[in-house]
């Protein structure tokens, strides 16, 4: 048997071609069902859909043998423990620091909303700012409008987020694209497994070399 954690949304639709190109083809659908594990059409290839901030943890503990997940999300979650094996080049956007359009520049003490804590902290901290940091959920561009934060630290793709809440982008702390995770264990005992996967889905990825 072989486990992939994916999340459902906008990851999935973009790694379907991907886990088609290594033959692995979902039977059901996650946007009509309410089904977690879905069958492929391999009967020993199962997908489980979970939130995209859990991709990590059931790689790292072996209830999932492969993952996709985004940069921020394993940067966020420190999994150290895991192979990375390849740059899927999908869902791609930036993580950002944004504020008030008319905000004056940051003082060296601020708060800070976002869903990243870990890497917002590191980020500040390696600016030589002094960042109190406030975990929020979601709706982050909420936080500047109502005083709550100087600034957000989120994801940007379009920008039309932030500019439909009168924010702008203001640094970049790092590019994101997903990538596909291994657990180390199962890199071990379905090594031929994986590594099949792991090539097919490598081969049908954008050459990067000109
Ligand atoms: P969770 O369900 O755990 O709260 P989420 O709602 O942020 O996560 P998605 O919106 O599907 O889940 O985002 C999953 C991943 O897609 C993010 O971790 C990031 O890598 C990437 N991503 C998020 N927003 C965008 C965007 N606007 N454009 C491109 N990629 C994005
Ligand atoms: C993400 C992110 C931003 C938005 C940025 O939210 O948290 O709010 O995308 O994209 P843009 O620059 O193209 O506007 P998402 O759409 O995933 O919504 P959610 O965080 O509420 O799930």
């Amino acid at each position: 048997m072989l486990t992939i954690a994916i999340s459902k949304g906008r990851i999935y639709e973009e790694a379907l071609p991907l886990l088609a190109a290594a033959d692995i083809i979902p039977i059901d659908d996650p946007k009509k069902c309410r089904k977690l594990i879905l069958d492929t059409n391999h009967p020993d290839v199962k997908l489980v859909i979970i939130r995209a901030t859990d991709v990590p943890t059931f790689v790292e503990y072996g209830a999932a043998d492969m993952g996709i997940a985004g940069k921020d999300v394993l940067i966020e979650h420190g999994a150290q423990s895991l192979y990375e094996p390849l740059d899927l080049g999908i869902s791609t956007c930036r993580l950002m620091t944004a504020a008030h359009k008319d905000a004056p520049p940051l003082g060296r003490r601020i708060r800070v909303a976002t869903k990243y804590v870990k890497t917002a902290q590191h980020y500040f901290s390696s600016q030589g700012i002094q960042a109190e940091i406030i975990k929020l959920y979601g709706s982050m561009e909420l936080a500047p409008l109502v005083g709550l934060a100087d600034c957000i630290v989120d994801l940007v793709d379009t920008g039309n987020t932030l500019k439909a809440n009168g924010l702008e982008p203001k640094d970049l702390i790092m590019t994101i694209s997903s990538r596909l995770i291994v657990n180390k264990a199962s890199m071990k005992m379905k090594h031929q497994q994986i590594q099949t996967v792991i090539e097919q889905i490598a081969s049908a990825l954008p050459s990067t070399t000109p």
